[in-house]
Parts: C-alpha cells; structure tokens; sequence
C-alpha cells in the first residue's frame, strides 16, 4: 500500500463510527488522507479516531452528527476546514435498512429509511460542494462518493423503502455529476451486496421477525446460494479498496458511475 496515495486529500465521512465507514476511514488515514468521522454515535466514531491518530499518518477527528440535519451536515463541513483548512472529498456512507413487506409499510418505515439514506445524502453532497465551490477551482477534481447498495438496481420484496431510497442515492449520484461538473466536481459511488457490518446483524434478526426467513443466519445462506456469483458474503475490507480508488486521482476522469462490490449479485 502507498502511504502516500491519499495525501493532500481531507476527507468527511458519514456513518463512520463503526463498520464500513470506520473501516475506510482508517484505510484512508493509512493512505495519508485527512478523516472527519461523522456519526450519531460520537463516542464510537472518537475511538475509531483515536486509533488512526495513534497510528500516525494521516490525521483523524470525530464529530457528532444527524445527517439528516442540513445545519449538522453544514457544522461537519466547517469541522473537516476548520482542522485540516480545506475539504477535497465527501464519503456519504451513513445508512440504515428496516425490512417491511410492501403491503406493511407505513408512513414511519419509510420516513426513517428515506430521511438516512437519501435526503442526507443530499444534504451533504450540497453542503460539501457549496464549500469546494467557495475554495475555487484546484488542480484534480474534488470527490464526492455516495454510499448505494445492491438494492440501488434490484427490486427486493422485502426492502422496498431501502431499494426506494439507494435508487436514489444512484440517481443523486447520476444528477449530481452532471450539475457539479462545471465546478470540477465529480460524483461516483460504490454499490456492496451483503456485507457483514453491525446493519447486516440487524437485518438478519429483523428478517426473522417480519417472517421473511425462519432462522438467523438463513438470509446470508440463502443469498450466497442463489444470488452470489462468488460464493461468499463480504467484509467492509472486501469494499474499502474501491472506495480508496474513488477518493484517489486514480478515477479523476470517472464520473456519475456507481461500482457494483456485490460478489456478482447485480448480473444474476
Ligand atoms: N452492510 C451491507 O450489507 C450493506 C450493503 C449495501 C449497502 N450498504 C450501505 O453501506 C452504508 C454503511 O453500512 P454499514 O453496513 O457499514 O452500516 P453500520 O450500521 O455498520 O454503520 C452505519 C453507521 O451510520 C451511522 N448512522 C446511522 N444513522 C445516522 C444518522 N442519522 N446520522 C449520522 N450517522 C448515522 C450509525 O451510527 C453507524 O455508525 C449504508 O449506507 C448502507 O445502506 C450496506
């Protein structure tokens, strides 16, 4: 790995207190970049800040947020400035998932899933990109990277609202790129299968209660069994490379993309 490859980048990353968003945080930190984790859940995301610090390399702060709170988004932005005196990239990560039948849903369910996944995730790609516009214009492009799922492309009967809402996070990738390119902006994504992460965990029980699968642990095999082209689910250290690749200038001239990590599930 080159330590050097995320050098100069100051990136914000939401949802970043634990499993993939505290995951590509440390990777980026270890490729030199400048983290501002964001989460509800400060005091997780503070350990996970602790650990890059300690490291050395790139350098780590913690702030508490609601991302679905436009003057919380704005204050994260300010933050990643304020310590680090710009912001390159924004990581819009943060995500919950809460499985209904179609016929089940209500207007709770799908406040909640929509409000999380995807109108913070417009909040923040607006916030982050009024700062980049205010910095002018730099060399490479400034980064924006949102967080969409497999459920961004397939139909799931049991995830409706969450398919509802990663749609949307593609298409937000999709207008995104186009409104912002004429600031040097660009916008991509990264869409994971199933990966095992404290949602997941969750899903899996939830799964069981709504009567979807009749035991824990029978969503991970059946999917792998029957969607999965690679026969196994993933970790967060299955997707961070991508995400590595979408922060570097690597994928300067990339935008409005939004990259499958799914072990194949999208072709099936
Ligand atoms: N785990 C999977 O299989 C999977 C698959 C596809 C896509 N995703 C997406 O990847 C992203 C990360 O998922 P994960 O599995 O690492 O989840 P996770 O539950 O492990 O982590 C999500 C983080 O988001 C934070 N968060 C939740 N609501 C928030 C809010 N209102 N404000 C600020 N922070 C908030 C949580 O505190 C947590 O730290 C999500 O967008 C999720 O939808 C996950």
């Amino acid at each position: 790995m080159d330590p050097n490859r995320l050098k100069g980048k100051n990136i914000l990353i939401t949802g970043a207190a634990r499993g993939m968003g505290a995951t590509n945080a440390e990777h980026f930190a270890e490729q030199g970049a400048n983290v501002c984790l964001g989460d509800i859940d400060p005091d997780e995301a503070q350990k996970v800040a602790d650990r890059i610090n300690e490291r050395g390399n790139g350098k780590a702060i913690a702030v508490k947020m609601d991302v679905t709170k436009r003057e919380d988004n704005a204050a994260a932005v300010a933050a990643t400035v304020d310590a680090f005196g710009s912001i390159n990239v924004g990581l819009f990560n943060a995500g919950l998932n809460k499985p209904r039948f179609f016929m089940d849903i209500d207007e709770d369910n799908w406040d909640l899933i929509m409000d999380v996944n995807t109108k913070a995730m417009w909040l923040g790609m607006q916030e982050t990109a009024r700062q980049m516009i205010a910095q002018g214009p730099q060399e490479r492009p400034y980064k924006i990277i949102n967080v969409g799922s497999i459920a961004s492309r397939k139909p799931l009967i049991d995830v409706t609202v969450y398919c509802t809402s990663k749609y949307g996070c593609l298409a937000l990738t999709h207008c995104g790129a186009v409104a912002l390119a004429e600031h040097n902006i660009t916008v991509n994504g990264y869409a994971p299968g199933v990966v095992v992460t404290p949602l997941w965990e969750q899903l899996d029980k939830d799964l069981v209660e709504i009567g979807f699968k009749e035991r824990a642990g029978q969503a991970y095999e059946d999917i792998t069994e029957n969607e999965l082209v690679i026969k196994r689910v993933s970790y967060p250290d299955d997707i961070k490379g991508t995400a590595a690749f979408l922060a570097s200038n690597d994928s300067d001239y990339m935008t409005g993309q939004m990259l499958h990590i799914d072990g194949g599930w999208c072709i099936q």
